[in-house]
């Protein structure tokens, strides 16, 4: 049995990192947050409490929430926020989902230390796709910052430059051992030789898509997002923030200590460091003399496309158990761009994006402007004036995106508030094309709402005759976070059978800050159990 009912208390905490202490908002007064645990096709109940100074929204990252976008949580996309000495009980109804998933702050930059894992287990009676693991482990990894996560938001917005980067990366919340005044508390991972252990994998990180590895061992994947996979053996897997991945490590080598590390993958400007490694330890029991000091494993460069792009278009779904056939024919389509923009900085004003401008992201060359009040709201009671229907379904125009040059009116978006609607059971496709304007960089894409099938990845343009020949329609993975490669593109497939209001962002948070998301309105089928039921009775207010 796991229990039904949670109570999260959002609170102020003084922790210690770095060597110096600082106030963070947590949960239960963890950094990172409690673990919920259930079962496949449970619906739960968490109270949230705000007992901080700020406006805070959570959301349930990987549940689907089946008719029940009320409680999914993005701040004025489904909700207006939580006000300090507010209290709002949420609904999780988790339908299809299996293995690791997690939640987090969707307000703000709260999520930087608003955040915990959720273990879905199969339903009684069904086993794991693979043998019971003598434990299961969390890894999460985090970013830590020195500084007030709140403050160095509203500075990076208000000045318009890009946040500074954390100072350092973490794993369960502690640095590792490369961190000289954390070292005593870096976190252990005690294994027998024989065993094997499930690890629960979240990219807590705010703003680092990771390499991750664990010395002298394998890593064999056989779960993501939620839902398990085909099994996958690899020395390192790559995971962007918003995924989550179960992984089994067999702890198969001789006594000793062994150091598991990740480290950012980037190609972007200003983001392109790897100085920053953080380092967990994997520590057998018995008798042996542990080694003074275990070397680091090696792990791709930070700059490596290639092998972030082998380890991501890998993945397979495991069709055996969720028996759903990918949608062939396809009544919506949707090619977008993802693209880092500028705006021109206001007058009097000196702003600290690229040459004096303000940094902006887009899809299809529209930025969006998070409205007052929730979309969801709007759309339930008709109130006019808080979103606009038709997001472009194409880029402006069709151009070398992933070029050298490109033409200067892709480099200012427009500010909008616009959706898209879909109809109920549409079979929707959505070819996001990642630019070079301004910046290349990987892009995380989460969809809220579904899990999508991932039919295709490729480099360069998105070629709208060839490059849907070479989809893969038999075994694509379930993802709801997919990694859209530096100057390439990823196709994904869902069918719109959860109505209510689903956001779609990337997962990098200042690329969210910069409006590089959008809104989907799934209206109601035609039967009583294919619409939107009314809201719970303590909604927060705006
Ligand atoms: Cu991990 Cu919009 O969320
Ligand atoms: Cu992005």
């Amino acid at each position: 049995q796991t229990p039904s009912h949670y109570s999260f208390d959002v609170r102020e905490t003084q922790y210690r990192r770095l060597c110096s202490t600082k106030s963070i908002l947590t949960v239960n007064g963890k950094f990172p947050g409690p673990t919920i645990r259930v079962h496949k096709g449970d619906t739960i109940f968490v109270d949230v409490y705000n007992k901080g100074n700020y406006n805070i929204t959570l959301h349930w990252h990987g549940v689907k929430q089946i008719r029940n976008p009320w409680t999914d949580g993005p701040a004025y996309i489904t909700q207006c926020p939580i006000q300090p000495g507010k209290k709002f009980r949420q609904k999780l109804v988790f339908s299809t989902e299996e293995g690791t998933i997690w939640w987090h702050a969707h307000s703000d930059w709260a999520r930087a230390t608003v955040h915990g894992a959720i273990y879905v287990y199969p339903t009684n009676n069904t086993p794991y796709p693979f043998p019971k693991p003598h434990a299961e482990i969390p890894i999460i990894f985090g970013e830590w910052w020195m500084s007030d996560v709140n403050r160095l938001f509203t500075e990076f917005m208000e000045t318009g430059g890009s946040p500074n980067v954390s100072d350092a990366l973490t794993i369960n919340g502690q640095p590792g051992d490369l961190f000289p005044c954390s070292m005593s508390e870096t976190f252990k991972l005690n294994v027998e030789q024989g065993k094997t252990y499930h690890l629960r994998v979240v990219n807590a990180a705010m703003n680092l898509i990771l390499f991750f590895t664990v010395s002298q061992h394998n890593l064999t994947v056989v779960g993501a997002d939620g839902m398990y996979t085909k099994q996958l053996t690899r020395d390192f897997l790559c995971i962007s923030p918003g995924q989550t991945m179960d992984v089994l490590l067999h702890a198969n080598q001789k006594p000793s200590h062994y150091y598991l590390a990740a480290r950012a993958y980037s190609t972007g400007v200003g983001v392109a460091f790897d100085n920053t490694t953080t380092t967990a330890r994997v520590e057998y029991s018995g008798n042996y003399t542990p080694p003074s000091s275990s070397s680091l494993p090696s792990l791709p460069n930070f700059n490596d496309t290639q092998a972030a792009f082998d380890f991501i278009t890998s993945l397979r779904g495991l069709h055996e158990r969720y028996p759903r056939p990918v949608p062939i024919n396809i009544t919506t389509q949707i090619v977008t761009t993802i693209s880092i923009n500028t705006l021109p900085c206001p007058n009097g004003k000196t702003c600290l994006g690229p040459n004096g401008t303000i940094f902006s992201a887009s899809m299809n060359n529209i930025s969006f402007q998070t409205p007052n009040v929730d979309i969801l709201k709007a759309y339930y009671y008709h109130i006019n004036g808080v979103y606009k229907k038709g997001f472009p379904r194409f880029p402006p125009f069709l151009f070398n995106f992933t070029g050298d040059f490109l033409p200067l009116t892709l480099n200012v978006p427009k500010e909008r508030t616009k959706v898209n609607v879909l109809n109920y059971g549409a079979t929707v496709e959505i070819v996001f094309q990642g630019t070079n304007v301004v910046s290349g960089i990987d892009h995380p894409m989460h969809l809220h709402g579904f899990s999508f099938h991932v039919v295709g990845y490729g480099i360069g343009n998105f070629n709208r005759s060839k490059d849907p020949m070479k989809y893969n329609l038999v075994d694509p993975p379930f993802l709801n976070t997919v990694i859209v490669p530096v100057n390439g593109w990823t196709a994904i497939r869902f069918v719109a059978t959860n109505p209510g209001v689903w956001f779609m962002h990337c997962h990098l948070e200042r690329h969210q800050a910069w409006g590089m998301e959008t809104v989907f309105i799934v209206k109601n089928g035609k039967n009583a159990n294919e619409t939107l039921p009314p809201p719970p009775p303590d909604m927060p207010q705006c």
